[in-house]
């Protein structure tokens, strides 16, 4: 495990973004495991510079998002769909049918988790996820349970997310109550995971996920057993790991 700090979020997105480029300048057909999230839209805004400057090139990538929620579709304006089209898709070169989300509107649950499992496993897993992380330790829309739930499924919303995205809803009761996510296991399977988090109010959850106990009531806990993890932060953020572990923390 890496844990790179960085001083500002615009820092810590610049090093992140580096690492998706490398990876796809390493293999341009990479599998991107993608996120949605107020986390990455740095990185997606230096993604896009790459792309422009022909730095960059998506047209091999295949990425694969982690979540969206139920009963919405992808045209609504709060759909995971629509956000990745708004802050990423929509402005590079990657091939329409090579971006994939659930689809929200599959009302038949099980197929369509088999289905994004079965993707997944047909491109041979993924090569890099990128991932954010919940304040209460979610990851994807895996929310803390009595066990990991390893494929990919149709979770029940806590109230706490529900509160902490109301945010982009305008109220709480606006918010989809369900929603599909990527299980762990492909996440935890993907050959190289890269997290990214930021601001104070994460600061106790990525220390607990990352140095205390593996357990499903944290699922970003799951990332200790990863064989190729790296975490980039903000200061704020790695405070609680800087002051507890310094000797885990690369500045940069
Ligand atoms: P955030 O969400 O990037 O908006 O903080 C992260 C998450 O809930 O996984």
């Amino acid at each position: 495990m890496r844990i790179i700090c960085s001083e500002t979020y615009e820092q810590m997105s610049a090093k992140a973004a580096g690492f998706i480029a490398a990876q796809i300048h390493t293999k341009p057909n990479s599998v991107i495991g993608l996120a949605t999230g107020s986390t990455p839209i740095g990185i997606y805004q230096k993604l896009i510079k790459w792309y422009e400057e022909d730095w960059l090139s998506f047209s091999k990538c295949t990425t694969i998002n982690l979540d969206e929620y139920c009963g919405l579709p992808a045209d609504h304006p709060q759909s995971y769909a629509y956000f990745m089209h708004e802050h990423l898709l929509d402005h590079i070169d990657i091939l329409p049918e090579n971006a994939h989300l659930p689809n929200g509107l599959n009302e038949d649950i099980h197929a369509e988790c088999e289905a994004y499992d079965n993707l997944v496993k047909s491109l041979g897993g993924i090569d890099l996820q990128l991932l954010g992380i919940g304040n209460n330790g979610h990851l994807g829309f895996n929310e803390p349970d009595d066990c990991f739930h390893m494929n990919t499924n149709c979770v029940n919303l806590t109230p706490e997310t529900i509160k902490a995205n109301s945010r982009f809803f305008g109220s709480e009761e606006a918010v989809p109550k369900k929603a599909f996510t990527l299980g762990i296991r492909p996440i935890a399977q993907a050959k190289r995971i890269l997290m990214v988090v930021n601001g104070l109010h994460k600061a106790e959850i990525i220390y607990k996920s990352l140095f205390g106990p593996v357990t499903p009531r944290v699922p970003a806990s799951i990332l200790q057993i990863v064989p190729d993890l790296v975490v980039c932060g903000d200061a704020e953020a790695l405070s609680v790991i800087v002051r507890e572990h310094p000797e885990a923390v690369e500045m940069f």
